[in-house]
């Protein structure tokens, strides 16, 4: 690969956003595949690959998961969802786990021509719900799916959404010690 061609993926990385709505059209099979494939390859800790994905097109499933909690309201009219479930062993790298597989689900979209987000079921009762609408075994622990299809905008439709810009760099960026600017 050409530094040139990195940089256009490194681009598209950069414009990586949560977008909540979407054309109707279904995501293609082959486009499914490699996504997993992606996830299937996520580094983990101590490469215990400690999940497993449910991938969810039913209408039914995708408006009950929506309705766990306003939040997440616009999952029901979403092609696809692939939950996160996980080993239930060790919260804390799992959740660390969670988070990559997560990102590299929504970059490898963004590079694929979809777009997606994720959408958190919540406190423990929901997490409950969740997992009752899905099948999941009482064991294994589930947060969120990550939600996928062909986004029409990446505008937060939500009442009182929060602003999309990030902060500056160097109000996030120290060199060599804490609040230390670059030489
Ligand atoms: C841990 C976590 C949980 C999130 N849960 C939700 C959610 O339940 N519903 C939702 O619409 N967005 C959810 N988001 C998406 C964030 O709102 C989004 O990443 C953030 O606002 C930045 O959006 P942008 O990249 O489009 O600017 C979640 C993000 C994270 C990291």
């Amino acid at each position: 690969m050409t530094l040139e061609n990195a940089r256009e993926i490194t681009a598209q990385m950069r414009k990586v956003r949560q977008s909540r709505q979407y054309r109707p059209d279904p995501v293609p099979d082959d486009v499914l595949a490699e996504l997993l494939e992606i996830a299937r390859w996520t580094g983990s800790s101590r490469n215990t690959q400690p999940w497993h994905f449910i991938v969810v097109t039913d209408r039914e499933q995708l408006r009950q998961v929506s309705e766990i909690r306003p939040p997440i309201r616009w999952v029901a009219d979403a092609p696809l969802a692939i939950a996160i479930v996980l080993d239930g062993a060790n919260n804390t790298t799992e959740a660390y786990d969670e988070g990559r597989v997560t990102e590299r689900l929504l970059i490898g979209a963004r590079l694929l021509g979809l777009g997606g987000g994720t959408a958190w079921f919540g406190d423990e009762v929901q997490q409950q719900r969740g997992k009752s609408i899905l099948g999941i075994p009482p064991d294994r622990a589930a947060r969120s799916v990550v939600v996928l299809g062909y986004p029409t905008t990446s505008r937060d439709p939500r009442p009182g959404a929060v602003e999309g810009g990030r902060k500056p760099l160097e109000e996030i960026v120290s060199y060599g010690r804490w609040g230390e600017p670059k030489a």
